[in-house]
């Protein structure tokens, strides 16, 4: 899709030589790695990337990117990453890919976090038409998952073809509907509070800037 092109290949000319940069997970972000890995060869920028996924870091090793970790490097200067929905708050439903818990420890750790999307992601209300994925234990599911509900929603486990989709981490995804959520802040501490839940998909108050990628060029939001 253009407008993901043009959004993921935008974000990456906001990283700078000697950066530490947080590599999210998705279709657009792909289309960042690319565009750094052009810089790295034209420009000769020296970047280190932290990925946020076993996937990302399989294509960023392919594309020749630097490498580092949250172990060796404990700050990240500007980390960039897709998102499902954007509010206009600019508060983020994120785990599509299932990459959720790594992509909030990157952003958590970042001084600067670029959101690159296509407009059919920005909506005026989180939840209302993409499901919240929340990351659990693989284990004692029903328990959890009834918990889960009693907040408000129907849930599925993830599935990956016949099987259980798991995390990087072993885990497994429940994509909860909620119709709507009107007290993201709220509803993320609540989920975080089961005892089995490891994380959830609702990024609040992280995103820096949202890109969003237009036939013709891109928009960009940020809160002051
Ligand atoms: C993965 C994510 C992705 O960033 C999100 O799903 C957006 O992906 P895409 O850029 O392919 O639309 O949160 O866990």
């Amino acid at each position: 899709m253009v407008e993901k092109r043009i959004a993921g290949r935008w974000a990456a000319d906001y990283v700078e030589d000697g950066m530490i940069v947080g590599l999210g997970t998705g279709s657009t972000v792909q289309y960042t790695l690319e565009r750094l890995a052009e810089r790295i060869a034209k420009e000769k920028i020296n970047i280190l990337g932290i990925p946020s996924s076993i996937a990302t870091e399989k294509v960023a090793k392919a594309l020749g990117i630097p490498l580092t970790s949250l172990n060796e490097h404990t700050h990240i200067d500007i980390t960039i990453d897709g998102a499902d929905e954007v509010d206009p708050e600019l508060n983020l439903i994120k785990g599509g890919g299932g990459a959720l818990l790594r992509e909030k420890i990157v952003a958590y750790h970042s001084k600067q976090v670029i959101i690159v999307v296509d407009q059919t992601k920005m909506v005026d209300l989180l939840g209302l038409k993409f499901e919240l994925p929340v990351e659990v234990v693989p284990f004692w599911n029903a328990s959890i998952i009834n918990s889960i509900e009693k907040l408000g929603c129907s849930s599925n486990l993830r599935l990956d073809k016949n099987s259980l989709f798991k995390t990087d981490n072993m885990n497994y995804i429940v994509d909860c509907m909620f119709h709507g959520i009107e007290e993201p802040e709220e509803l993320s501490a609540d989920l975080n509070a089961i005892p089995g839940v490891v994380e959830n998909g609702l990024f609040i108050d992280m995103a820096s800037m949202v890109i969003v990628g237009k036939k013709d060029g891109v928009e960009e939001y940020s809160i002051d």
